[in-house]
């Protein structure tokens, strides 16, 4: 007989939003995922309650630097937000549907606008490390590849089996970004953002083979996040920090560690605070 995979039952995220529910008077209806580096931003949540992701029935936890791993739920600009500091990849062994729980989970909570942050590399030329990039697209190379967070039994309680994506990254919400950012005198650079497996960061020939596929970033999270995001009807806002400048040639003599990402992750936070903080302030729904 062929080999089936186990997959979450319904009833599996409900036992984690049951739990979560337990631990917080909060009502939130905006979902925030902080990528490496970026934890600090959870620190200005007011009447934080912080929830270790670890007591939390099924969720994956992370063991990466740069990953705290709790939800920390509370206000954040006037609004009522659950952060999540800290998440899972696919490279630490985890399916894209485990790695993705969280997502449905928040919807069950009431979630209904789901902002993802990450790292990334910059392909496109004109970007420098530093700086915050839009993410208008994507290219989920590990999707394409066969491994969809969506693979399996449909849950209909969710979604569709067939989910659109032609704008899974809210244009509303974008605009939104634009506008603040603009208010804010940041730079905000846009683009696509594929992501790979890792772990290992490209080599310039794959860096090239991206660029060329019309990518402008490159990480190792969030699409899954997106796609099932899409699929329960979330609305999503995308930002990348891009920490690094991808090398396109082998002749460099730069490398692109771990470190790095780190340390520029980390002087890009206060203006992705303004930025996240602005555009939370502007929301209306
Ligand atoms: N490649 C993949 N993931 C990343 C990078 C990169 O250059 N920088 C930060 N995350």
């Amino acid at each position: 007989m062929a080999e089936t995979k186990d997959f979450f039952t319904y009833e599996a995220y409900q036992q984690a939003a049951d739990y979560i529910r337990g631990k917080t008077q909060h009502q939130p209806a905006i979902g925030l995922i902080l990528g490496s580096g970026l934890s600090p931003l959870a620190d200005e949540i007011e009447q934080a309650d912080h929830i270790p992701y670890a007591d939390i029935p099924h969720f994956p936890v992370s063991g990466v630097v740069g990953h705290a791993g709790k939800l920390v739920i509370g206000q954040l600009a006037g609004k009522a937000v659950l952060v999540m500091q800290g998440r899972t990849h696919f490279y630490e062994g985890y399916s894209t549907q485990h790695i993705t729980l969280p997502v449905r989970v928040m919807r069950l909570l009431g979630v209904q606008t789901l902002i993802v942050t990450n790292a990334a590399g910059g392909l496109n030329r004109n970007f420098k490390a530093g700086e915050l990039m839009l993410i208008t697209d994507q290219i989920n190379l590990v999707g394409m590849t066969g491994n969809s967070p969506l693979h399996g039994p449909n849950l209909e309680e969710f979604g569709p089996r067939f989910p659109s994506m032609t704008h899974a990254y809210d244009p509303a919400l974008t605009a939104l970004a634009r506008q603040t950012a603009r208010s804010l005198n940041l730079t905000l650079q846009e683009g696509v953002y594929a992501c790979l497996s890792g772990p290992t960061f490209e080599t310039p020939a794959e860096n090239r083979f991206l660029h060329r596929l019309g990518a402008d970033a490159v990480g190792m999270s969030t699409a899954h996040e997106v796609v099932v995001a899409n699929h329960c009807g979330m609305r999503v806002l995308g930002v990348s920090s891009i920490t690094n400048i991808s090398i396109l040639e082998t002749s460099s003599t730069a490398e692109t560690t771990h470190e790095e990402v780190l340390e520029t992750g980390k002087r890009i936070v206060p203006n992705l605070m303004a930025l996240l903080k602005g555009v939370l302030a502007a929301m209306t729904s």
